[in-house]
C-alpha cells in the first residue's frame, strides 16, 4: 500500500484591480453575463465569460426551470455555446462570477461537481491548459488549469476505448 498525495497551486487576488488587464476584462464580462440568468428560484445568478484565442469573448448565465434538474449551470451554457459556435476556435481562460440580492458575492463561487466535469473535458478536447478565474468581492482565485479542480476525475480513458 502506499500513502498518495495530490495538491493544487493557485493564485488569489485581493480584488478585480489587482489582476492583469485580460482577466480583469473577462471578469467585468461575467458578471455582466450574470445580469442576464433566469434565476426565478435561487435568486443566485451566475455569469461566465470564456476568453477565445483570437480575443472574442462568448458570455453564458444560468438559466433555471420549474422542473429543477432541467435548468442549466452557467459554465455549462457558455461552454456548450462556444463549442457549438466557435469549433475551430481554442477557449483560453474562463471567468465565473455570482450575483446574489444583486451584488456580486463576497466570496468566489467554486464551480459545482457537473461543471467541473464539462470543463475538464473541454481541457482534454482542447489539448492545452485552460485558466479559471473565480471571481468574488473579496478575493478572486487564479487556477492555471482546469483539471486542478477536480482530482482522480472520470474522462473518457475511463470508459476504456478511444473515442
Ligand atoms: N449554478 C451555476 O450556474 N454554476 C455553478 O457552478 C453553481 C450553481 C447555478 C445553478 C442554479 O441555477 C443556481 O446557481 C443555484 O444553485
Amino acid at each position: 500500500m502506499k500513502k498518495k498525495e495530490q495538491s493544487i497551486s493557485y493564485l488569489e487576488y485581493q480584488g478585480i484591480n489587482e489582476l492583469p488587464d485580460m482577466e480583469r476584462k473577462l471578469v467585468e464580462e461575467a458578471v455582466s453575463a450574470a445580469g442576464g440568468a433566469y434565476a426565478p428560484y435561487s435568486g443566485f445568478k451566475v455569469g461566465a465569460a470564456i476568453m477565445l484565442d483570437d480575443g472574442t469573448i462568448t458570455r453564458g448565465a444560468n438559466v433555471e426551470n420549474a422542473a429543477f434538474p432541467s435548468g442549466s449551470c452557467a459554465e455549462k451554457t457558455v461552454i456548450s455555446y462556444t463549442v457549438a459556435n466557435f469549433p475551430d476556435k481554442r477557449t483560453t481562460a474562463i471567468a465565473i462570477a455570482a450575483l446574489a440580492g444583486g451584488a456580486l458575492t463576497e466570496d468566489p463561487v467554486p464551480p459545482c461537481g457537473n461543471c467541473r466535469q464539462m470543463l475538464i473535458e473541454e481541457e482534454q478536447r482542447l489539448g492545452h491548459p485552460v485558466k479559471v478565474i473565480l471571481a468574488g468581492k473579496s478575493g478572486i482565485i487564479v487556477l492555471e488549469n482546469c483539471k486542478s479542480l477536480m482530482p482522480l476525475s472520470f474522462t473518457k480513458s475511463n470508459l476504456g476505448r478511444k473515442v
